[in-house]
């Protein structure tokens, strides 16, 4: 399904992507999804589709520990839980309005989700994580010209973001953040007039 395997952890954006208050909006393997940091600084990804009418939730707006979407201001809490109808001020909002959660997990500078992932994000080294570069390139050809030709100096996780398309993150190890990204931008040229 688009390049993405169930049980696998995936980086969908880098801590730093996710300041206070901001929703940030991405792809995995042609699923849309918002992600966003409630004020203890926990990071939640959810589906980009408010349950009301599927408006996106990346249009909407943090407040406080909440998710408001931009429609009709419906309001959803951290567990994806509907909290407040503005137009039914007085209803006990049932249960079963509910964002579509997905699995987060923090590690390396990185935010991590997927479809039923197993165990612990991969272990990466420790390094400053790049700008996000993408390729117009299948996540599978992106790894193959990788495994023939690695990167020095650079620890790589790659995002499918649906069958024709993949964002490369590189983790710098060592202080040369310059030719780091030249590099991944050399390796996005490469890949691209191949095909
Ligand atoms: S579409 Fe989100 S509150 Fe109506």
């Amino acid at each position: 399904m688009n390049g993405l395997q169930a049980g696998v952890w995936y980086a969908i954006a880098a801590e730093h992507d996710l300041p206070k208050d901001h929703v940030y909006r991405t792809m995995l393997g042609g699923h849309e999804l918002a992600a966003w940091r409630s004020t203890d600084g926990g990071v939640h990804v959810w589906e980009d589709r408010c349950p009301h009418r599927g408006v996106r939730f990346s249009l909407g707006e943090v407040v406080g520990d909440e998710l408001r979407c931009q429609y009709h201001a419906w309001r959803f809490g951290k567990t994806g839980a509907c909290t407040f109808i503005p137009a039914q001020p007085d209803l006990k909002v049932p249960r079963t309005i509910h964002a579509a959660v997905w699995p987060v997990a923090l590690s390396a500078g990185l935010v991590w989700s997927g479809i039923e992932p197993i165990g612990a994000p991969p272990a990466l080294p420790p390094g400053a994580v790049l700008r996000a570069i993408p390729i117009a390139r299948p996540a599978a050809s992106v790894a193959h010209a990788l495994v023939k030709e690695p990167l020095a100096g650079l620890a790589l996780v790659l995002q499918p973001l649906d069958e024709t398309a993949t964002i490369v993150r590189g983790i710098a190890l060592d202080d040369d953040l310059v030719r780091a990204d030249h590099a991944l931008l050399a390796l996005r040229r490469r890949l691209e007039q191949a095909a």
